[in-house]
């Protein structure tokens, strides 16, 4: 029997791994997402197999309870509110890690002091508890800052980096005074304790645009914690899958820094809101020339194009215009223009936010353009179309050293002959500062919510 759950274990690792790869390639998304499904349900049910401590009922009423849990949440979260939902759910993932490693450890030093524990399980125990505890806080609290329920903006005080200093100090201390004695209960809760309290001040002083890196590094450590954690149990599986999650994690992270123009160092120290904040307020008092363009105008304009880029922003999800751009997409071909979307990097909110949204509207993948392969293309676009976005096509990365987003790669969407750009306001976006090139000579404003003005325009090109 150990045997066949060890090789479903391998099997499911294996699949892991292939269904991972798969991700990468768009066509591909959805069936590395299936190969993941089975990988886990062949996991699960190696698990239920070896289990002694709960009987099947038992972990069947868990496993009901959860999923449902897991399927009301994920039914009802708008694509808007996933980071937080990521947040909570890699929290969720940190907590599991935590307990378990903490009950593994109550064993050994308190039920049976009897057992022999080896250094690698003690200091498997000891870092499942420590990421483990700082990922359950952490996220929370991202969460929380997320969903609007704690403050947004970066929260600093002196003495912060300092305080975390001392409680790595005493961690470390409590760390070697339990490897040297794995009775010692309080060194075990005062290391609890302080992963716990680390969470939460590692977190709030990070803010604003910062706040979807640290979701991806905490996922990361969510899969360091459950690694750690195969240790502690002597299971494979766990320990390939922790290591997947912490190793794309930290990959995602660094992905997202450099599109940002973030050093990872920068966004752990924090006050990214802080710095925002100012920078709007700075800005708000330019006073650039902006030409509006109503909607059977920008169909006009549309309609004499030979070439189309659409570059996609968080307005769009706001709106949930992307079945409407997809439509006009399909119009605009039929007349023979050529229509392709800019993909940012960091586009939305989270990564891959633009892809999955129009994939959702069912625009080829193909349309589908990177950042890198598009960039020199736009100086011989006739129309770029923005729809709600607004830092991924500021100039001012490129031009204005002074900008906080100065040096953060762009969509060269300025560079068009004609920019229509479909917004409702001249409110800033994520970063908080004002776009300079909507006083660009080449540059239309098109007010309004994205889905009703797009879909008005749509109606002015059917009669066209
Ligand atoms: P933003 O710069 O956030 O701009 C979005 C724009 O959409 C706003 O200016 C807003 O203007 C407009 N908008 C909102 N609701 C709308 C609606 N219903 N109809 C039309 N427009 C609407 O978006 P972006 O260009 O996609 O940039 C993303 C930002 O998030 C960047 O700063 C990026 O660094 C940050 N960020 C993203 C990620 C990932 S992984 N995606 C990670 C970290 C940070 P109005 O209010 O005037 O309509």
């Amino acid at each position: 029997m150990n045997i066949l759950v060890q090789l479903t274990y391998l099997i499911s690792a294996v699949l892991f791994i292939v269904g991972i790869k798969k991700l990468n390639r768009t066509q591909e998304a959805r069936q590395g997402n299936t190969l993941s499904s089975v990988a886990m349900l062949l996991a699960i049910l190696a698990t239920i197999v070896q289990v002694e401590a709960l009987t099947l009922p038992e972990i069947l009423i868990c496993i009901v309870v959860g999923g449902a849990i897991g399927m009301f949440w994920a039914r009802k979260v708008e694509m808007t509110q996933m980071p937080e939902m990521v947040a909570i759910f890699n929290g969720f993932g940190g907590a599991a890690s935590f307990l378990v490693a903490m009950s593994d450890y109550w064993t050994r030093a308190v039920e049976q002091p009897d057992l022999s524990t080896d250094l690698v399980t003690l200091i498997s125990i000891l870092l499942s508890v420590l990421i483990g505890g700082l990922t359950f806080t952490g996220s929370l609290t991202a969460y929380g800052k997320l969903s609007g329920k704690v403050s947004g903006n970066a929260i600093v005080f002196s003495g912060q980096h300092l305080l975390n200093l001392i409680l790595l100090i005493v961690t470390i201390i409590c760390g070697v005074l339990i490897a040297m004695n794995t009775d010692s209960v309080v060194a075990m809760l005062v290391l609890a304790a302080i992963a716990l309290i680390l969470g939460v001040l590692v977190v709030i002083p990070i803010g604003g645009a910062d706040m979807p890196v640290v979701i991806s590094l905490l996922n990361s450590y969510s899969g360091m914690a459950a690694c750690t954690t195969g240790f502690v149990l002597n299971n494979s599986v766990l320990i390939v899958t922790g290591a997947l999650v912490g190793a794309s994690g930290i990959i995602l992270t660094q992905i997202m820094c450099k599109a940002m123009n973030r050093s990872l160092v920068s966004v752990l120290l924090g006050g990214f809101g802080a710095t925002s904040g100012a920078a709007s307020a700075a800005g708000g008092g330019s006073e650039m020339v902006i030409k509006e363009v109503g909607v059977e105008e920008a169909a006009m304009i549309f309609d004499s194009a030979s070439s189309v880029i659409v570059v996609p922003g968080y307005g769009m999800a706001v709106a949930q215009a992307q079945h409407i751009v997809r439509e006009m997409m399909d119009l605009l071909e039929k007349k023979g223009i050529n229509v392709r979307f800019a993909i940012h990097p960091v586009a939305g909110r989270m990564p891959g936010h633009m892809n999955v949204l129009l994939a959702e509207s069912n625009v080829p993948y193909d349309k589908l353009i990177e950042m890198e392969e598009i960039n020199d293309d736009f100086s011989n676009t006739d129309v770029v179309l923005i729809v709600g976005a607004n830092d991924v096509v500021n100039p001012a990365a490129r031009t204005n050293p002074a900008s906080p987003i100065f040096g953060m790669p762009i969509l060269n969407a300025d560079k068009a002959r004609t920019v229509i750009v479909s917004k409702r306001s001249m409110a800033a976006g994520y970063a908080g500062i004002e776009n300079e090139l909507f006083g660009y000579d080449n540059c239309l404003m098109l007010f309004g919510d994205a889905k009703s003005t797009l879909t008005k325009m749509v109606g002015e090109l059917k009669e066209m």
